[in-house]
């Protein structure tokens, strides 16, 4: 199985670019299915996931061109005649479940395996199905597949009350919606910056959704949508996963494509604790080493605009080593400290108390063999070993491969001492 093998304690330095963000490409990709035209993706990550979700299309028959070097996609959905998701997929990647709403606004059914939990939690899906029967929708389960079905004609717009500002129930319902009879409101949807990129992508079809960016959307339903042409935001979580590792081991590193207003409150932590950030240009920053040893801080994952829930792994290493005890709450996810015996293991004093992590900051972490048990809990282990005395070893690094595109390649141009053994 491949693995990757750090030998840390090297300093970084240079330039790294961020690319197209994961957990919006998946959605337009999804959403490309409503149009009745081609349609060009643009900076998108080439990344596992990527490639999984374009099975995914052409399974459903799409057809889809892929330009790795440009990080274009083609997708011409005017074939699409299978409304099945299957579990294979499903089971690769839970965000294939994301092909729901706009199968059953296209062809008023759809068939999708149950997406199985993860190592993070067990990840419903309950708000996704409320919501598409309150659009007029019936559905049943058998044999681990959701069966869903619209009685007749085309959904009926109504207003949804979220239970919770779930992500993929925000963006299953606007694809549903876009297409149902009249208008639908969305009440505390999710206001992550790819719900606002989907919003946008899905108006430059010929959607009429008003609301963006606010807690409450507004979808006014039209006949039919067109192809269009869209690039993806920067990947906020990417961002913040390099950031982190210049902090930690960074004399003098500059990141392209961030943008700042999509981690506002990842900023305010980060200088909390201590790291040397400062504005280098327009979606610009630099990260410079930090002669002291930096500071506890107490975090608390939250919906965004709150700290977001897939960087806590990452900034736990940060606090690590930082002087002091600090307290890490998890309040999105059930089980999203499955990294933290891994860390133990290199060192770290973290102690888990129900849904919180309580970091005592140690001197240093030293090189072991450690696994990736989900995409950042992989990223969270192979930081830690770039701080790392002596050598570490990250196997089932498929979970970071899914997210992160190139990551030691881009980790070994800013001068880190990683390679990956086949
Ligand atoms: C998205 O998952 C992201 N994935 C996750 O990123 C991210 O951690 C998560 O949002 C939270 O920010 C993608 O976008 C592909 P949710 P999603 O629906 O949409 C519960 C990564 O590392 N819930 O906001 O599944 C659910 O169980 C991945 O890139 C219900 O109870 O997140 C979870 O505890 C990991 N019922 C919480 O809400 C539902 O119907 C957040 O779920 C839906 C969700």
């Amino acid at each position: 199985m491949a693995r990757f093998i750090i030998n840390g304690g090297k300093t970084l330095s240079g330039e790294v670019t961020i690319d197209g963000a994961k957990n919006s490409a998946l959605k337009l990709m999804a959403a490309s299915i409503l149009g009745e035209g081609k349609t060009k993706i643009s900076n998108v990550p080439i990344i596992e996931d990527v490639k999984t979700m374009v099975d995914m299309l052409r399974m459903l028959g799409a057809e889809v061109g892929v330009d790795q070097e440009a990080k274009v996609l083609y997708i011409d959905p005017s074939k699409v005649d299978n409304p099945e998701a299957p579990y294979e997929l499903v089971r690769k990647m839970r965000a294939s479940i994301l092909v729901a709403g706009p199968l059953l606004a296209r062809f008023g059914q759809v068939r999708v395996a149950i997406p199985g939990g993860c190592n993070i939690g067990s990840r419903q899906i309950d708000l996704h199905l409320k919501g598409f029967e309150s659009l007029g929708a019936e559905y049943w389960v058998e044999h681990g597949y959701v069966n869903c079905r619209i009685h007749e004609g085309r959904l009926k717009g109504t207003v949804i009350d979220l239970a919770f500002p779930s992500r993929g129930a925000t963006e299953n319902l606007m694809m549903a919606a876009v297409l149902a009879e009249g208008q639908t409101v969305i009440n505390n949807a999710a206001l992550e910056p790819e719900i606002g990129d989907l919003a946008g992508f899905l108006n430059s079809m010929g959607a009429d959704i008003s609301g963006i960016n606010t807690p409450s959307l507004t979808i006014k339903g039209v006949r039919s949508l067109r192809g269009t042409e869209y690039s993806v935001i920067p990947d906020s979580i990417e961002a913040g996963t390099y950031i982190i590792a210049a902090g930690l081991c960074g004399s003098d590193v500059l990141i392209n494509n961030v943008r700042q207003k999509n981690l506002e409150t990842f900023f305010h932590k980060i200088k909390e604790i201590g790291i040397n950030i400062e504005t280098a240009g327009p979606d610009r920053v630099r990260v410079s080493r930090s002669h002291k040893r930096y500071r506890a801080a107490n975090i608390s994952t939250l919906p965004f605009p709150g700290f977001p829930t897939d960087l806590q792994p990452i900034i736990t290493v940060l606090l690590s080593i930082a002087d002091g005890v600090s307290v890490v709450t998890e309040n999105v996810f059930e089980n999203r400290f499955m990294y933290v015996d891994e860390l133990n293991r290199m060192g770290a004093g973290i102690k888990i108390d129900g849904h919180h992590a309580v970091i005592t900051g140690v001197d240093r972490l030293s090189g072991a063999p450690v696994r990736a048990f989900d995409l950042r809990a992989g990223a969270a282990v192979v930081l830690a070993g770039l701080i790392a005395e002596g050598t570490t070893e990250v196997s089932d690094i498929f979970h970071i491969q899914r997210g992160y595109s190139d990551f030691e390649k881009k980790l070994g141009r800013l001068g880190a001492g990683i390679i990956r053994s086949d």
